[in-house]
């Protein structure tokens, strides 16, 4: 937990957040006594009310019973809130645990919360955040409990609840809570949810239109079959340590970096570190071939290492040519020579295929081939690979879709997303003007997986990564402006802090463009200056979606 920037949160925000707009209607009396007394009155269907219990503004909140691997087992409040546990039985066989946050200063806006990873762990740090803004906040523990897939085994009612189910009953039951607590109806409905999260927000928006009015969805796991196809891919493409393809992680954090930048860090005409768009980088490592004057091994590559390098950033295949799922962008070496070129399996992909796809704990990572992408592809377990191009049902009922993908993103390629984009934009025959009406896609420069990295990437997607409630630095109230006020964000503007460290002070701001436009430098002023940049027009004809 990241405490100084929580401390650092509520010293610079606690006055602004502690006055999102009350309405009248949402009058809550005795607060500490409703909150007491609404565990009894709660009758909901198929649900177990464990407690309610009144939070202090200030509370460092213990959660004794959360499962290890999901978190310290307390997270610090800095709104009065009324918190409600249950259980809610989805099947026969399986159900959630959920939680309702209910703040006393209740702007009227519902929200819910997403996961991560294959994660049953309900994100307390975004219930926090977003009650903070007045917010009444729902989590679930997407039907089982920890950071492993391994409840999923002979389980598809277990994977049901994580394809969809969840964040579907969680809000169904959640809105339900809202009201009863608060004496009506809640007046517009939110999400907020990163990776397996933004696979969520898209999961609803498919399937579930009516669940929200207004979904921040980042770094969207869509085409989740393939990903986690792509992301056990990898090990086959480096082997192990100390094996001829393999590339050791210090070349890829500093030569292979280095040389990325070299030969794509001034396409958007400034030399900062920043690639803005990375699908703009079409980087060759040939150039780091060992050979003439370069033969030291510690900053050569063999030209088997080579290969490898452009492997990782070549789309996975099948032989017949097919695509599974786009290319490894560069410049994401920070989190991906640690995440997937480390010459070992990754987890959630082992997971995923010995206990959803296989139902084998047998299963082995090692050998992973075009057989497994197959199977995987054609199971898709519940649908889970929320990759439905018709979102008209969304549009329709005048809800809006805020995505954003960070373009330094090592364990969900940033380039899945435009193709998701492109592939809506083809679906429903829409032009981006068109879709602009409900759809916006945002890539946001310098920013790892969700959040952190080089760049400006504090853009309010979570409690430490926040700058500012103004919807213009703010995914969550950019899109709560666009539903409740009809002003569409252009731009989101991010934040890069002096060291990476909020308590250092900002170092610059920029503004990350709509796709398909992108950011370049102007040419002329000072490049930290949000004003030095422009987003320009330039769609890629290339990207076949299909
Ligand atoms: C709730 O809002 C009121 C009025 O804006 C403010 O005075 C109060 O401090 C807030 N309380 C909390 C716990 O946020
Ligand atoms: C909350 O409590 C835990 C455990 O007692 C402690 O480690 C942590 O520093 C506390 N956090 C805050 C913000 O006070
Ligand atoms: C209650 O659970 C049953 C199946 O266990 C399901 O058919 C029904 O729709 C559930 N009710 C609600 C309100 O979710
Ligand atoms: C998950 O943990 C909660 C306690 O936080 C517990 O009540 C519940 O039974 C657990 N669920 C499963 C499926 O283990
Ligand atoms: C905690 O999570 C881990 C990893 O998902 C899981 O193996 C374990 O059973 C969980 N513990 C409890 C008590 O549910
Ligand atoms: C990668 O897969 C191919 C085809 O299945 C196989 O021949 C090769 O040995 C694998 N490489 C590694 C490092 O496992
Ligand atoms: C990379 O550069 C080398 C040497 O200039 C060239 O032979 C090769 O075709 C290039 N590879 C790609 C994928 O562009
Ligand atoms: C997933 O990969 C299969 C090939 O295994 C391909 O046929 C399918 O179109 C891919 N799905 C998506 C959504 O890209
Ligand atoms: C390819 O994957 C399939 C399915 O997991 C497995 O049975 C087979 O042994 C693998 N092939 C190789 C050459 O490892
Ligand atoms: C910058 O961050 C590092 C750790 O990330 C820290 O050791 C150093 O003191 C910081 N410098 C400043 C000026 O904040």
């Amino acid at each position: 937990m990241m405490l100084q920037n929580w401390a650092q949160f509520a010293l610079t925000v606690g006055v602004a957040l502690a006055k999102p707009p009350i309405s009248k209607q949402y009058a809550t009396g005795n607060f500490e006594a409703k909150c007491a007394s609404i565990a009894s009155k709660l009758d909901v269907e198929n649900a177990t009310v464990y407690f309610s219990q009144f939070v202090a503004a200030g509370q460092n909140l213990s959660i004794p019973d959360r499962n290890v691997t999901c978190g310290p087992p307390y997270q610090a409040v800095s709104a009065d809130l009324c918190r409600i546990a249950l259980y809610v039985a989805t099947s026969k066989s399986s159900g959630i645990n959920m939680e309702a946050w209910l703040p006393s200063n209740f702007s009227g806006r519902f929200l819910s919360t997403g996961n991560g990873g294959l994660a049953g762990c309900i994100g307390y740090d975004d219930m926090a955040y977003t009650t903070s803004l007045g917010f009444a906040s729902v989590g679930a523990n997407n039907g089982h409990n920890g950071t492993s897939g391994g409840a999923f085994y002979n389980q598809p009612e277990v994977v049901a609840d994580f394809a969809y189910r969840s964040i579907h009953t969680n809000v169904l039951v959640g809105k339900e809570i809202t009201k009863k607590f608060y004496g009506s109806p809640h007046t517009k409905s939110y999400y907020l949810g990163c990776s397996t999260g933004g696979r969520q927000g898209f999961k609803s928006a498919q399937d579930f239109p009516e669940d929200f009015d207004g979904i921040v969805a980042g770094a969207p796991a869509l085409a989740f079959n393939n990903l986690t196809s792509w992301s056990g891919h990898f090990y086959n493409v480096t082997g192990p340590p100390g094996s001829e393809t393999f590339v050791p992680t210090a070349m890829w954090l500093t030569t292979i970096h280095e040389d990325i930048m070299k030969q794509c860090d001034l396409i958007d005409g400034y030399a900062d570190g920043i690639i803005e768009d990375a699908s703009t980088c079409k980087y060759n490592a040939s150039s780091l071939l060992c050979g003439g004057s370069n033969t030291d091994s510690s900053s050569c590559l063999t030209a088997t290492q080579v290969e490898t390098v452009q492997k990782v950033f070549s789309p996975l295949t099948l032989s017949d040519g097919s695509l599974v799922y786009p290319r490894m962008q560069p410049g994401s070496e920070g989190v991906a020579a640690f995440a997937v070129y480390g010459g070992a399996p990754f987890i959630y992909n082992v997971d995923f295929f010995r206990y959803a796809i296989y139902n084998d704990p047998n299963w082995n990572p090692l050998t992973i081939n075009e057989t497994d992408y197959i199977n995987a592809a054609i199971k898709n377990p519940s649908n889970i690979d929320t990759f439905k191009g018709d979102l008209s049902a969304v549009q329709a009922r005048g809800a809006k879709i805020l995505h954003y993908h960070g373009q330094m993103d090592g364990i969900i390629t940033s380039e899945n997303s435009p193709r998701y984009y492109e592939h809506v934009s083809k679906t429903m025959g829409k032009t981006p003007a068109e879709l602009d009406d409900f759809y916006r896609f945002f890539r946001i420069s310098g920013t790892g997986h969700c959040q952190g990295g080089d760049g400006a990437s504090v853009i309010g997607q979570a409690l430490q990564s926040f700058q500012s409630t103004d919807p213009a630095e703010n995914v969550l109230m950019a899109v709560v402006d666009w539903v409740e006020n009809g002003n569409a964000p252009e731009t989101i503007v991010g934040t890069h802090w002096v060291n990476g460290t909020q308590s250092a002070g900002v170092d610059y701001k920029r503004a990350h463009c709509k796709y398909p436009k992108r950011n370049v430098y102007k040419g002329k002023g000072d490049p930290k200056a949000v004003e030095s940049w422009e987003c320009v027009e330039e769609r890629s004809t290339k990207t076949d979606p299909c």
